[in-house]
């Protein structure tokens, strides 16, 4: 009995839990823009107003050939990290303190929806 009514609290975690960790895109953008747009510019095309100055400069983060070559842990990585964690530059700095949860899931979403 006390193992069937552990399931169905399961089971309907389950069902609550599915649409909060539907990562928003919407949201993700938003955050985008308010963190990362100075550098990358508003559409992720790396072509905000402090990227003239970037050495080197933020790639296309809407370049297939880019987003085909890195999966989002990589991207989370980068993100939370800082560039150094995975090879890069410094210039690209950590934003783990203001990004994390839902909104590091989906600033990850908004970035993958550019790779058009
Ligand atoms: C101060 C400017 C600056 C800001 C602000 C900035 N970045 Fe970057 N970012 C860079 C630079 C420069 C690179 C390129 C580093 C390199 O190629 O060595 C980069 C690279 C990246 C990459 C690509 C990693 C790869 O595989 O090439 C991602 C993804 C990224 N940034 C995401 C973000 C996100 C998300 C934010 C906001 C939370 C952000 N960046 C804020 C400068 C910035």
């Amino acid at each position: 009995m006390r193992k069937i009514s552990l399931l169905a609290a399961a089971a309907a975690l389950c069902v609550i839990a599915v649409p909060a960790q539907a990562a928003d895109v919407e949201a993700g953008k938003a955050k985008f823009q308010q963190f990362c747009a100075t550098c990358h510019g508003a559409t992720g095309h790396g072509d905000g107003p402090a990227a003239a100055a970037l050495k080197p400069k933020p790639r296309p983060l809407d370049d297939p050939e880019w987003q085909a070559s890195v999966d989002d842990a990589h991207i989370k990585k980068v993100i939370t990290e800082g560039g150094p964690a995975v090879g890069l530059s410094p210039m690209m700095t950590a934003w783990g303190h203001a990004l994390k949860g839902d909104d590091l899931d989906n600033v990850v979403a908004y970035i993958r929806s550019l790779d058009d």
